[in-house]
């Protein structure tokens, strides 16, 4: 008799929230990405595993290990929501440009001009739904591995995974102290003495550490790591409060009208990288992400940096 699972199991959704919880490797990794409460996600699981019949995972201390009935259903959820996803772009063809979904991943400190890349991109094609998710550099490579989204924004490019890649804007970490710090009044600063000053770093993970890490790894001074802060904004914050210097992308300053902190002239700084625009080819470019795409080529770059000179 043929098998009746696809009956019992309850919603698509219960699938994703699956996935979800399976790359995030937490119920709360999972909540927070799809943005809804832990217990809902619990529910949605202990009813997905019932229309299995076998428990999915099972709590190994702080760890969620997957059971083998459960890594088979990831495995099968995998295949049938890229089903679904290979549907709609099917479907947008016939629909034109109407509607869909754009997904987009970029890292925390792309999130101050990326809102301005979409906005007439939105405006010309309203019908389109976009999903952004901002993450950390580590994060937004998982991302990319698992090829969840159209397109990814790094300003340090993963290493072993097949990219198409552009690149569109400089993007300079430059060492910023607060207004009333003795820094601010000197021509230049030297490494040395930036060095024995609390530095605040962001978090492992994230694509400004990798390269402070990198750039002081060629360097005869170290830092003086004082905080760890997993956010652009509280290290914004934790300067102004005179908890030290920090190294971090001018954009965190440009676009957020900070006022009381600066940028400081230290010797090797800044650090140059670059905003790349990447997607995989594993990854088919659906109609609304090839429409996107083009945009990003021939208007993106003008329009962000017109806003980074009007910031
Ligand atoms: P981050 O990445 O936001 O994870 O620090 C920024 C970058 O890659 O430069």
């Amino acid at each position: 008799m043929a098998s009746r699972l696809h009956a019992h199991i309850g919603t698509f959704r219960q699938l994703e929230i699956l996935l979800a919880v399976y790359h995030g490797g937490s119920i709360t990794a999972a909540a927070d990405s799809l943005f809804l409460t832990q217990p809902t996600v619990s529910m949605q699981l202990k009813k997905l595993a019932e229309a299995i019949g076998l428990p999915l995972y099972q709590q190994v201390g702080r760890t969620l290990r997957f059971t083998d009935a459960g890594l088979a259903t990831v495995e099968t959820a995998k295949k049938i929501l890229q089903n679904c996803e290979e549907l709609e772009m099917r479907l947008s063809r016939f629909k034109g440009l109407e509607s869909g979904t754009l997904k987009l991943a970029v890292v925390t400190t792309a999130k101050y001009f990326i809102p301005h890349l979409l906005g007439p991109f939105c405006q010309r094609y309203p019908g389109i739904d976009i999903q952004l998710t901002i993450a950390n550099r580590q994060q937004v490579m998982e991302r990319c591995e698992n090829g969840a989204d159209d397109f990814y924004v790094f300003s340090h490019l993963p290493e072993g995974l097949e990219l198409d890649v552009i690149e569109f804007m400089a993007n300079d970490l430059v060492a910023i102290a607060a207004a009333s710090h003795p820094f601010t009044q000197q021509e230049r600063v030297s490494l040395a003495e930036f060095c024995q000053e609390d530095f605040l770093i962001r978090e492992v993970g994230s694509g400004t550490r990798y390269a402070t890490e990198a750039f002081f790894k060629k360097q005869p001074y170290q830092p003086n790591i004082k905080m760890t802060i997993a956010s652009n904004e509280a290290i914004i914050h934790s300067v102004l409060a005179r908890l030290g210097v920090s190294i971090l992308s001018a954009h965190t300053l440009a676009f957020g009208n900070i006022y009381g902190v600066q940028v400081i002239n230290v010797e090797s700084l800044p650090i140059k990288t670059r905003w790349s625009f990447s997607w995989t080819r594993q990854r088919a470019l659906s109609p609304i992400a090839e429409v996107f795409l083009n945009y990003v080529q021939t208007e993106g770059r003008e329009i962000i940096q017109q806003t980074v000179q009007l910031s």
